[in-house]
């Protein structure tokens, strides 16, 4: 008797939560945010971080290389894109006029120019749509997965493929448009327009997070919300594209913030402050955020400014640099700290008062087995080039940025844009004594 009436019990919630999930499927369940895996890879010379999606029908695994300010998603089509519900989307309507330098082919099929921000190599590709599932969050955990059935991106071939790691496919960007990898799904599930991400910096094991939507970030043990602790600074346009191709009177996709000045031991670094401010006729000059440049970049004076305060500042004798680093230590002169190599914080002071400290972790790249510490910042020379060729403007003509603060310096550091308050939230979660590999990926289903 009893064990009758446990099976229909059991058959009954059987049948309940199958009509349940059908509906989610069917449209009723609304996510607050979706969450995203991001894993550091170094198979290639330099790291790069690596996200997940899954797409087409029946749904593969796709891997994307991170591109903050990349404009739009581009995945390769040229061998095994195999997909039921892969549509071309038509040149001239609405959907490829959000891929702002676009063409038309001859079959009328939309047409968009995928470009490799790693290697810098550009190709043209048919704007297409698919399916796209990937899985909500509260904030705590991983839920159900939520599917967008029209998520668009460009087809790009194996020569734009060439200089990302084995496995990945394409490029996921992250920038200021309505087709940019976050606010597709922020358009698909009415979010504001918001998202976070947390790098990494270790390899196996150890995933970094995106949420994009709203809700509150919880890391494992920290037990409180991060979205509360935030420092914020305003994020600035850059009217002037930074990409490697664009078309004429296109802004930059690109994060930029306002660098004022830069402390180092509660002394200021000498610079041009010319150089800190975006030039609005040119698009040079200024700071942005790239998770594609793994290390910061610094204009030629700023470099030799910021090595010669810093060299000062740490007290100990130089050895001769390993590139592309120009400024190194031999690390058994140096101390290590619970917060990295043992070196004053480099204090990027920002146009509202905010202060974005960089510690040892994020300043100094340890090479040659650990024998050597350098300054995690290369010289990136000091002619703006800006010279435009023809209607696009080819790799290596587009506006010199000042300031690049690069994937290392984002390690471990919550970093959030949030486009309808147009600010920048940051702040270093290690000085919590946490890291980005702590959020609970575990789904609740
Ligand atoms: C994507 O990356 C994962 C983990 O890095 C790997 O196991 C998988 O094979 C990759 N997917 C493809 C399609 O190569
Ligand atoms: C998420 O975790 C926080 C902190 O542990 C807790 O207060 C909150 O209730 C949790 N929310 C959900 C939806 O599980
Ligand atoms: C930066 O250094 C200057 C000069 O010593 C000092 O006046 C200023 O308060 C410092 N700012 C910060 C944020 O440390
Ligand atoms: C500062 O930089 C600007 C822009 O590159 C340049 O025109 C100016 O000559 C520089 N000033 C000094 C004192 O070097
Ligand atoms: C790096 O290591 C090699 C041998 O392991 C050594 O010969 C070389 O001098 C080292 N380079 C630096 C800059 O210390
Ligand atoms: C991770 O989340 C799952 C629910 O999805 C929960 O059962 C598990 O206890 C969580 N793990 C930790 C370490 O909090």
């Amino acid at each position: 008797m009893i064990p009758t009436l446990r099976i229909t019990l059991s058959l009954c919630s059987f049948l309940l939560l199958l009509i349940s999930s059908s509906t989610a499927k069917t449209s009723s369940f609304r996510p607050k945010a979706i969450v995203l895996p991001v894993t550091k890879d170094i198979s290639t010379s330099t790291p790069q971080y690596v996200t997940q999606i899954k797409q087409r029908t029946p749904l593969v695994t796709v891997n994307l290389t991170v591109d903050l300010g990349g404009g739009y998603v581009w995945v390769n089509c040229e061998h095994g894109y195999v997909s039921s519900t892969s549509k071309a989307v038509a040149c001239g309507s609405a959907q490829c006029k959000l891929f702002g330098s676009s063409s038309c082919s001859s079959d009328k099929v939309c047409g968009g120019f995928p470009s490799n921000t790693v290697t810098g190599v550009s190709t043209s590709g048919d704007v297409r749509s698919d399916v796209v599932s990937v899985q909500s969050t509260n904030g705590n955990y991983s839920g159900r997965a939520v599917t967008v059935p029209k998520f668009l991106f460009i087809c790009g071939s194996d020569v734009v493929q060439k200089g990302l790691p084995k496995g990945v496919s394409g490029i996921a960007g992250f920038g200021r448009t309505k087709v940019s990898l976050p606010f597709q799904f922020s358009s698909a599930f009415h979010f504001t327009r918001k998202f976070a991400i947390c790098l990494s910096s270790g390899t196996i094991d150890s995933r970094g997070v995106i949420i994009i939507g709203d809700a509150p970030y919880n890391f494992g043990y920290l037990n409180s919300d991060l979205s509360k602790a935030l420092n914020f600074t305003p994020l600035i346009k850059n009217p002037v594209s930074t990409a490697p191709i664009s078309s004429l009177g296109e802004p930059s996709f690109e994060y930029f913030i306002g660098v004022k000045s830069i402390n180092i031991s509660d002394k200021e670094v000498p610079l041009n402050k010319t150089l800190l401010s975006i030039n609005k006729n040119n698009g040079v000059g200024g700071t942005k955020i790239s998770t594609v440049n793994p290390y910061g970049i610094l204009e030629t004076s700023i470099y030799k400014a910021l090595s010669k305060a810093f060299v000062s500042a740490v007290g100990v004798q130089t050895i001769s640099p390993v590139s592309p680093f120009g400024t190194c230590f031999a690390s058994h002169d140096i101390g290590f700290t619970p917060m990295g190599p043992g070196v004053p914080d480099i204090k990027l002071v920002l146009e509202n008062g905010a202060v974005w400290d960089i510690i040892g972790a994020n300043s100094m790249v340890s090479l040659n087995n650990s024998d050597v510490l350098c300054l995690g910042f290369v010289d990136g020379g000091s002619n703006p080039k800006t010279s435009q060729v023809g209607f696009y403007h080819k790799t290596g003509n587009q506006p010199t940025t000042s300031i690049t603060i690069g994937a290392l310096q984002l390690e471990n550091n919550l970093i959030q844009v949030d486009l309808k308050t147009s600010r920048l939230g940051f702040r270093s979660i290690f000085l919590d004594h946490s890291n980005c590999a702590n959020f609970n990926f575990t789904s609740s289903v």
